[in-house]
């Protein structure tokens, strides 16, 4: 196991090395001597970074599940698996033991098959974060089909584009989600959403709010029942290396959103390998990561990492806020939490409150604080030190995004010395480079660029579901033969990294990820909305909101502006969700455009920032006038 897990600096890099020098051998041992295969692999690794082609573990057969679940039964069939923790506290927490998840998952799989749900079948998971989503995942994942998480916050219009763009079978959801205060009627969304699908055959409805809801005959089946029926033994369906694990759908720059395509081995290998390296995981520690599986952190941090190394980790339905702003500390004291994984944004809203909140309960059994989503800014990081780890918990600020599958740069605890708001070194395997915008590779220390990988890893995504050309030329043309991330990054002087933040136009709220492009075609739908451009702007709390600048048409000229506003946002929040809500919106007579017709978002997205000094050049301008109007309308 030593090699599987780095124990010092040094290590480290003789690791890292021998992951630069010879990559194929550096995974070879990772992946033969840490999980269990029906067959190993002919060839590590075989690629083609000009056509986006990457195999992993050429021929390998495997069940990843067979590697959460079933090969830890033996020393830890006692262990606790998943301990839920309930959106309200006075609903007692379920430790689900490693035996437990075996018999759920095993019965589950087999309703999935006797609905019909076979191998390679797309199932869409519409879930709030109780115990029964991570079931559904790991189920599919046993016989094979692919699960299509989508997070429970979106509205019925974004899961009808993500359930028709992969051709979902199956839709699992529940009556109703717990959130807070609120109660969320998912079973409606689902019922909306599928009004514009036609591919879906069967939805099973798990029972948790006892919401009163429609169910549609011959379409809808409550989950329960057949859970009580089925078999309880299940063979999981042996997978070929590359067969398909998972696709999950993240914001493009265009309308569209992308599906995410990620592989079995690979991604098994990957998950694990960074999971136990980054959290330094021990046997009896208590790991909770508090994102969603409805986002990539949820699938390999909550799931598939803790789970293959056969950790317990931690299923919280709840929100930081609720029922007060002690939540995640009080969680912590009461499960004796080890490492806590959480978002920049979750860390600003606390750190908003009176610290009180914190010092109220005893977080000594914290060991390795965890960030992710998006730059961490060095008052946050401060106070999650401070207040938080006391000064004796590393943080580890991990980059990576849903394409990478897994972690890329971050710092290993007690290990890589941090620094604030730096993502620090590259893990074993990992290959970053910076690239000027001549395509060229910046050498050295103390530069900036956008960051690329040059050489494949085995958790990276494999394609966009049904368009390997837009995966291609979203990743791989920008910088021939590299992978491009869509980030910029800096490399201070001794070669740590600091993310700076999207080169594109995705901007970054509380840790979602949101292109612009879907949220301007959605508000361009209003009747009233000519034309329209999104940029970023900073916040305290979210880290970017939304600032809109939209044109009206002649018939909207008249109209109350205040409402207008209101019905702008409750028509986003219907198409996107309420993530996407704009905080700002200033209505203009016309956007700074170049001569081939794009809106100039580096302009706008100065203006909204309130930073006038330099717009840089705007010769290429269409309207130069236009910027000093919309200057002084700032809001
Ligand atoms: C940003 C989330 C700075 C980055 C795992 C990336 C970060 C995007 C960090 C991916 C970090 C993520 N520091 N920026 N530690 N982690 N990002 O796909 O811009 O939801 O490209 O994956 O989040 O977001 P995604």
């Amino acid at each position: 196991m030593s090699y599987y897990q780095v124990g010092s600096l040094e290590q480290y890099f003789k690791h890292y090395n021998k992951s630069l020098r010879e990559p194929r051998k550096f995974w070879d041992r990772i992946a033969d001597e840490n999980f269990t295969w029906y067959q190993k692999w002919d060839k590590v690794v075989e690629f083609d970074m000009q056509e986006a082609e990457v195999k992993w573990f050429l021929n390998a057969k495997v069940n990843i599940t067979k590697n959460c679940i079933d090969r830890h039964l033996a020393k830890r069939g006692d262990k606790t698996a998943i301990l839920f923790e309930p959106n309200n506290p006075e609903e007692e927490a379920q430790h689900i033991t490693y035996n437990q998840l075996y018999d759920r998952v095993c019965k589950m799989a087999n309703v999935l098959r006797d609905q019909g749900i076979q191998k390679g079948d797309r199932v869409c998971i519409y879930l709030p974060m109780i115990p029964e989503l991570a079931i559904a995942v790991l189920a599919c994942a046993r016989i094979g089909a692919i699960h299509s998480v989508v997070f429970a916050g979106f509205s019925a219009s974004a899961v009808a584009s993500r359930v028709n763009d992969s051709g979902c079978k199956m839709v699992i959801t529940a009556d109703g989600g717990f959130r807070g205060s609120k109660t969320i009627d998912l079973k409606g969304i689902i019922d909306e959403a599928l009004e514009k699908c036609d591919t879906v055959e069967n939805v099973l409805v798990v029972k948790r709010t006892n919401t009163t809801i429609n169910m549609k005959e011959g379409r809808d089946k409550w989950l329960q029942p057949l859970l009580e029926e089925a078999q309880p033994n299940n063979v999981a369906e042996i997978m070929d290396a590359e067969d398909p694990l998972f696709i999950l759908y993240t914001s493009g720059s265009t309308g569209k959103p992308k599906g995410m395509l990620h592989t079995t081995a690979g991604y098994m290998v990957y998950s694990a390998y960074t999971f136990k390296n980054v959290f330094a995981y021990q046997e009896n520690d208590v790991y909770w990561c508090t994102a969603d599986i409805g986002w990539i952190t949820g699938h390999s941090y909550i799931l598939y990492g803790p789970l293959l190394n056969g950790a317990t980790t931690v299923l919280f339905e709840g929100v930081p806020s609720y029922p007060d702003f002690g939540r995640f500390w009080e969680v912590v004291d009461k499960h004796k939490v080890t490492q806590f994984y959480t978002a920049p944004t979750a860390i600003r809203a606390l750190a908003k409150e009176n610290w009180e909140w914190v010092n109220k309960y005893d977080l000594s059994s914290l060991k390795v604080l965890g960030s992710v989503g998006e730059p961490i800014n060095e008052e946050a990081w401060h106070w999650y030190n401070d207040h938080v780890g006391k000064k004796k918990s590393p943080i580890v600020d991990t980059w990576w995004q849903t394409e990478t599958g897994g972690i890329m740069i971050s710092p290993l605890p007690f290990i890589t010395p941090t620094k604030p708001t730096y993502a620090t070194l590259p893990l074993p395997g990992v290959q970053p480079v910076l690239m000027d915008d001549k395509r060229n590779e910046i050498e050295g220390n103390q530069v900036v660029g956008s960051l690329c990988i040059k050489f494949p890893w085995p958790g990276m995504a494999r394609t966009i579901w049904g368009d390997h050309q837009r995966f291609k030329e979203t990743y791989f043309t920008a910088f021939p033969g590299k992978y491009f991330t869509g980030d910029g990054a800096l490399r201070d002087e001794v070669g740590y990294y600091r993310i700076t933040g999207r080169v594109d136009d995705v901007v970054i709220v509380s840790g979602h990820n949101l292109g612009t492009a879907p949220i301007e075609d959605a508000i361009n739908e209003h009747p009233a909305v000519a034309e329209s451009a999104i940029v970023g702007f900073p916040h305290d709390v979210k880290g970017n909101a939304l600032y809109g600048f939209i044109i009206l048409k002649e018939t909207g000229e008249g109209r109350d502006r205040d409402n207008l506003m209101k019905e702008i946002n409750e028509h986003v929040s219907s198409h996107i969700g309420p993530i996407a809500k704009l905080d700002k919106i200033q209505f203009v007579s016309g956007l700074p455009k170049t001569r081939s017709g794009k809106i100039m978002r580096r302009i706008l997205r100065k203006i909204a920032e309130g930073d006038y000094s330099n717009f840089g050049d705007i010769s290429t301008l269409l309207n130069p006038e236009i910027v000093e109007e919309i200057k002084e309308g700032k809001l």
